[in-house]
């Protein structure tokens, strides 16, 4: 199902690439549209991550939020209907110009790379950054986690989720399971091909504390009840093996 790039081909693999990892797929309008369209719906982000990385958030009414990898923006809509005043930021124009279907004018919509710094965002700019199943595109998160902590208020709540790292284990065996190692991976639902990168779970909490972040909580979800009668095997799946996971942290000081 999956396989990983040998060392050899990760050392032919050039910084734009790294700094533009998989853009290519996300901006392709045909699977832009087909993600779009299935997250509304189906089992692995409407009934899995999304609602578990949304229970992590405190009350967003009022609150300024960055929605960071925002995708086609069901992140985006949720804040907005729960009060928040919401900045959409994503690589790709084919995702952002989803968001602007989506919810018009009511986000501020920026297109920018999270892999450079985010000048046009003043120093403690935001309440809240949330970031579901974007991180792991990125192959140094000094940068983004930097990034984070210049442009979130003290006390604000960073929310995000990833691939669970023993998920990309299961599948990537021949690795070294405590490098961050690029990984490339078939998603059949979609007839592509991602890559993304895994690294140790101990590496999202060295991060945290090198960049003023006072780690809250870890979330290994369960699936929606929900999900046993619409997509039962799926639900036996991700009711039994870790496939993706949650943190909050707390900007400190
Ligand atoms: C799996 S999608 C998740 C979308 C959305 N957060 C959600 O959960 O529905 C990952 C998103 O991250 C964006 N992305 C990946 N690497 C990025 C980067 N370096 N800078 C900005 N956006 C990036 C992609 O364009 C894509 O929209």
């Amino acid at each position: 199902m999956c396989s990983k790039l040998s060392n050899k081909e990760n050392k032919l693999i050039k910084n734009s690439d790294i700094k533009n990892l998989s853009l290519e797929v996300y901006s392709d309008p045909e699977f832009v549209r087909s993600y779009a369209e299935k997250i509304e719906y189906n089992a692995h982000n409407s009934l899995y991550e999304r609602p578990a990385t949304l229970s992590l958030l405190s009350n967003v009414k009022g609150k300024n939020v960055l929605d960071a990898g925002c995708g086609p923006g069901a992140y985006t809509e949720w804040l907005l209907e729960n009060g928040a005043m919401v900045t959409s930021l994503d690589y790709s124009e084919e995702m952002l110009s989803r968001v602007k279907m989506k919810v018009g004018n009511k986000a501020r919509v920026i297109r920018a790379n999270l892999n450079n710094t985010l000048d046009f965002f003043k120093d403690e700019e935001f309440d809240t950054i949330v970031s579901s199943m974007t991180l792991h595109y990125l192959s140094d998160w000094r940068v983004v986690f930097n990034e984070f902590s210049r442009i979130i208020r003290k006390n604000g709540e960073l929310v995000f989720s990833l691939h669970h790292p023993f998920m990309d284990y299961q599948f990537h065996r021949e690795g070294n399971y405590y490098e961050t190692e690029l990984i490339e991976d078939d998603w059949p639902a979609y007839g592509i091909r991602m890559k993304f990168y895994r690294r140790p779970l101990s590496d999202v909490f060295k991060i945290l504390s090198e960049t003023e972040f006072g780690f809250e909580e870890l979330l290994e979800p369960l699936p929606l009840e929900e999900c046993r009668t619409k997509f039962p095997d799926t639900y036996s799946t991700l009711s039994t093996r870790p496939w993706f996971i949650c943190f909050k942290a707390v900007r400190k000081n």
